[in-house]
Parts: structure tokens; C-alpha cells; sequence
């Protein structure tokens, strides 16, 4: 089954071809990165804007590369939500018309759902169930149980901040440019983790819930106590960003383990656009390693942050637990925004 997926819920305008929900044909990803290195974050209205200008030129290029006609298609998969109201409905408003103008289903497609699933691409195989998935990026920051026949449920949340905001707000306090994950990774790599003691926020809390906004501010106090960012040297900057980042990895592995442990998980996945850094694979990596446990991480970076070929991915999963009259039910017909975080794998 070859699914175009189509993903805009934020910055990126995405289209891919997947094929039986593992084969990525081709994934397009723009980014309207560069307009928001400007204004030092995502502003709402260029984003969607932006998708909107964008949309039609990425489907076309993700059909030309795969040398794909609209007849090849079986489906479109398009995320309906959570995510930027404009951004979202330039995705939706496109995969409508062409579900109409080609007679195709379409699948609406949670955005974390789509994160869960970038495990999936280029893999031969399922996971081995029970998993316990950590999705963590800009916008979300989750932890789900995965069970055999895609049961999916979600077991804790962010109260405030996610882990990625935790990177990008922390990497504005040291000076560094927007997306503040990958930069404050490249200066924490000559840092020391240890020089600083930053609080693990929530880490013994008797839930599966987490917490950043504590630690952004901690670290805005430790820079006000060494007199200012100005007055710091660079490999003073660089162990507070090392620190930084271990109190935040440190804090997603700890819940990632407790719940694997609870809920006698097979696998524990990484997903997200966090999910690229370095420090958090290596300590998730290493305590697999010592539990036992098998581990997936998106097969490639571009799987990791937003992007199409992972809705295309849950659209299938979608597709395959569905009924006849379910699957009837995936028509341009039905598809709306829905801007709830509460989590939906349904048909
Ligand atoms: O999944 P994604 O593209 O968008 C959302 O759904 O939010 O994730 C983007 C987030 C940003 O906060 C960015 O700073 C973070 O992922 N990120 C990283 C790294 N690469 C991207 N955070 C830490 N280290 C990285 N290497
Ligand atoms: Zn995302």
C-alpha cells in the first residue's frame, strides 16, 4: 500500500511516499527555518504562511522524485492536529482537495502519533511489544505504552515546557541562535557536565509527568550569579550548557526506565526532534544496554524532527487496525482541525 503523507503542523511543509507503512520512496521536508532565525522563534503567521506558499511545490517534488503518479497512490495521510492552527489548515485544506480531485482515502493523522511511528521506517520489522516510547521535541513531550495491535496509551506529559523548549529557551539565555537544541549541543560538547549541579526536576514525582521550567530558570540564576552572560568565558558558557543538557537527558532516561521497568517493557524507543541529541542516545542507549532491553531511534535525523514519512507510517498502522466501515469513514469528508493534545489513534 503506498501512502502520501503530508505534515504541517508547525514549521516544516512535508510530503512523502511510503509504501506498506516501513518504505520511505522519498520524504520531502522544507523548513521555514531561516525566516525564524530571524525573529528568534516560530511567529504563528510566517509559518503558515510560508507552508502555504511551499505546499503544492513539496507534494509535486515528492511524486516526481518517486516517479509516482496519483494513480499509484492508495491513500493520503495528513496530521489533523495538535499543532499551529494556519499551519495545519494549509496541510489539511490540500490533502482535502486532492482526496476529492483523485477519489482517495484520507487518513487523519495525530502529529505524536506520527513521531511514535518514525520508529517503524525502514524496518523490517514491528517492535517486539510491550514498548515504552519517549516522543520529546519542541511542541510535546510524552511518554507512551505501545502494545501489540498498536494499543497506544499515553502515560505521562509535560506539566509546562517540553524538553525541546527546555534546549531552545536555555540556548537564548546563553546567547546562542534559534533552534537552540542542536547549538546548545555543539557548546556543551567542550563543557563540563559536572561543573554545575542543576536541579532533575519532577525525577522522584510518583508519575510518569515532566517538568522543564524549573530548569530554565535555575539556569538563568547561575548566569545572573557569575555576573551575566557577557562576563563568561566560553568554556565557562560551554560547562553551563554541558550541565544544562545533562539535567535534562538525565531526567527523560530516569522516567523512560521506571516506566519501562512498571510496565515490563521489550523495547524503549527515542522519537522526536530531541531525540537527535547525542547526550540523551548515549545515556539511553547505555542503560538498555545494561536492563537488557532492545532500543529503536529513528532510523535517520530527518526521521527524528518534524516530517511527512512518519504520518504516512501511522496512517498505515491506522489503515491496517480499521474495519471495512471504518476505513469508509477516511474521506475528505470527515477530516477537521483538532487542536487537542489528548492522544488519538482511532479509526
Ligand atoms: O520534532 P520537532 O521537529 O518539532 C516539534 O514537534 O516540536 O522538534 C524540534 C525540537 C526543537 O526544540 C529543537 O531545539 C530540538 O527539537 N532539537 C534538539 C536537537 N535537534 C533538534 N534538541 C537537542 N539536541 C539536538 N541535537
Ligand atoms: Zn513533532
Amino acid at each position: 500500500m503506498r501512502i502520501l503523507g503530508i505534515e504541517t503542523s508547525c514549521d516544516e511543509t512535508a510530503a512523502a511516499i511510503v509504501s506498506d507503512g516501513t518504505i520511505v520512496e522519498v520524504n520531502v521536508i522544507a523548513s521555514s527555518l531561516l525566516l525564524h532565525q530571524k525573529t528568534g522563534g516560530i511567529v504563528p503567521e510566517i509559518a503558515a504562511r510560508d507552508s502555504a506558499e511551499k505546499i503544492v511545490l513539496v507534494i509535486e517534488e515528492a511524486l516526481e522524485k518517486a516517479n509516482c503518479d496519483w494513480k499509484d497512490l492508495d491513500a493520503i495521510a495528513v496530521t489533523n492536529g495538535p499543532g499551529l492552527l494556519g499551519s495545519l489548515m494549509v496541510g489539511i485544506e490540500a490533502a482535502k482537495t486532492l482526496a476529492l480531485l483523485y477519489e482517495k482515502p484520507l487518513i487523519p493523522v495525530f502529529h505524536i502519533a506520527g513521531h511514535i511511528f518514525s520508529n517503524v521506517l525502514e524496518r523490517a520489522e514491528l517492535p517486539t511489544f510491550p514498548v515504552v516510547s519517549l516522543t520529546v521535541a519542541g511542541g510535546h513531550n510524552d511518554l507512551y505504552l505501545w502494545k501489540e495491535g498498536h494499543e497506544i496509551q499515553r502515560l505521562g506529559s509535560t506539566i509546562d515546557d517540553a524538553a525541546g523548549e527546555a534546549f531552545d529557551k536555555g540556548a537564548r539565555l546563553l546567547g546562542l541562535s534559534y533552534p537552540g537544541g542542536p547549538a546548545l549541543a555543539k557548546l556543551a560538547a567542550s563543557g563540563d557536565p559536572k561543573s554545575y549541579d542543576f536541579p532533575r526536576p519532577m525525577r522522584s514525582s510518583d508519575d510518569y509527568n515532566f517538568s522543564f521550567s524549573g530548569l530554565k530558570t535555575a539556569l538563568f540564576y547561575a548566569i545572573e550569579k557569575a555576573g551575566g552572560r557577557e562576563k563568561l568565558s566560553e568554556k565557562a558558557l560551554a560547562d553551563l550548557a554541558a550541565a544544562y543538557q545533562e539535567a535534562i537527558a538525565d531526567t527523560l532516561v530516569t522516567k523512560l526506565f521506571l516506566a519501562a521497568e512498571e510496565f515490563e517493557a521489550r523495547e524503549v524507543h527515542l522519537a522526536g526532534g530531541v531525540s537527535a541529541n547525542l547526550c540523551l542516545r548515549e545515556k539511553f542507549l547505555r542503560k538498555a544496554e545494561k536492563l537488557g532491553l532492545k532500543t529503536r531511534i529513528p532510523a535517520k535525523i530527518e526521521y527524528c524532527t518534524d516530517n511527512a514519512a512518519m504520518i504516512a507510517a501511522a496512517g498505515f498502522a491506522m489503515w491496517q487496525k480499521a474495519s471495512v466501515e471504518q476505513r469508509e469513514k477516511f474521506s475528505f469528508k470527515n477530516i477537521v482541525v483538532n487542536l487537542s493534545h489528548e492522544f488519538r489513534f482511532n479509526s
